[in-house]
């Protein structure tokens, strides 16, 4: 038995086949059901007691390398083939490997649809900007903290181009090419000098609205964010308004929505208080319409920005912020069926 299963492997080191049949006639040799090596095993039951352990041993080292060697012999016929224009165009295509729209693209898209209904446009800038359109022409003070090399990334030897902080800064391109009405939505990635954890990322993405015209109130903007807490997260949704602070708003707020699992009763997810936090909003000042070149007394607007991270951890309960810059297959291929 011995000697046979050594001419065996003599043999299956030594297979060669040109084509798919021909690979396929030597799996039905070896290894279908009454091929050689299957048959060797049935004969195993003659083996005596004391050479069982050395012959069963052999016999799956011989059935394991016939089995490589076929699936080899088989990926390169395959490649032979092609190469050689013998494809054979009747066999089936699929499974066709689908990629999957990232989670952030599926929320970001979401977002811009809802106000793209309610006659917002698209607007995009640069993600390497200057401090006039990030910060200046939003009004925040020399001072302000945000300016902060702890907050803003600064790209070396040019201390005012830096990496936007925030989309804010599309607001103020907006405006220095276009007079009012302007009503337009604005998403993008945003950098932000933090340590990288679970809650936290040097990059993430914000999506940014600004409505500039005449005689706009706080109850437009009150409306517009009802509706959109609605679309985006069911018609039971309610939403709340806390006073804020932003430099380029005046009145601001921030927003909360009734908590997206419990419904406002207080869970683990809303930590007890029924509210979520989702978004930062307000009347734009009258001193960032001057100083982009609007009329602050003919014209009044508001504006408002999220952080798409943030709905999409509402929406899909994702734990690890980090998740979603890491492209780990699985996790991505968790968004299928919400393409
Ligand atoms: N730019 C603010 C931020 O990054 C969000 C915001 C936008 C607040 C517009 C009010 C109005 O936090």
């Amino acid at each position: 038995m011995l000697d046979k299963i050594r001419q065996l492997l003599e043999e299956v080191n030594n297979l060669h086949a040109a084509t798919p049949e021909e690979v396929e006639q030597l799996r039905i040799k070896y290894l279908s059901k009454k091929g050689e090596i299957t048959m060797l095993m049935n004969d195993f039951r003659s083996v005596p007691a004391e050479l069982k352990r050395e012959v069963g041993q052999r016999i799956n080292e011989l059935k394991n390398r016939a089995n490589e060697r076929i699936n080899s012999l088989k990926a390169e016929a395959a490649v032979q083939e092609t190469a050689t224009g013998h494809i054979d165009l009747t066999r089936t295509a699929y499974p066709l490997p689908l990629g999957t729209r990232h989670p952030l693209s599926i929320v970001k898209n979401e977002i811009v649809d809802i106000f793209s209904r309610l006659g917002f446009t698209l607007a995009e800038g640069p993600e390497v900007e200057d401090d006039w359109h990030v910060y200046s022409s939003m009004n925040f003070a020399d001072d302000h903290p945000a300016r902060d090399m702890q907050d803003t990334f600064f790209v070396e030897a040019h201390p005012d181009i830096i990496l936007r902080s925030h989309t804010s800064s599309v607001q103020a391109r907006v405006m220095e090419r276009q007079q009012p009405p302007i009503r337009v939505i604005c998403p993008g990635r945003v950098y932000r000098n933090e340590a990288i954890s679970a809650r936290a990322h040097c990059f993430f993405h914000q999506v940014e609205g600004l409505y500039i015209d005449e005689k706009v109130s706080f109850k437009d903007l009150k409306q517009v964010l009802l509706l959109f807490a609605q679309e985006m997260f069911g018609s039971d949704t309610k939403i709340r308004l806390r006073p804020s602070y932003f430099p380029f708003t005046e009145p601001s707020a921030e927003m909360d929505v009734s908590c997206t699992i419990c419904g406002g009763k207080g869970c683990s997810m809303c930590k007890g208080e029924g509210w979520l936090e989702i978004l930062g909003c307000g009347m734009v000042d009258p001193a960032v319409l001057e100083a982009n070149g609007i009329d602050s007394t003919r014209y009044s607007g508001y504006a408002f920005g999220m952080g798409i991270e943030r709905i999409a951890n509402l929406k899909y309960q994702v734990k690890d912020l980090r998740m979603f810059s890491e492209n780990d297959v699985r996790f991505l291929e968790e968004f299928t069926a919400a393409n």
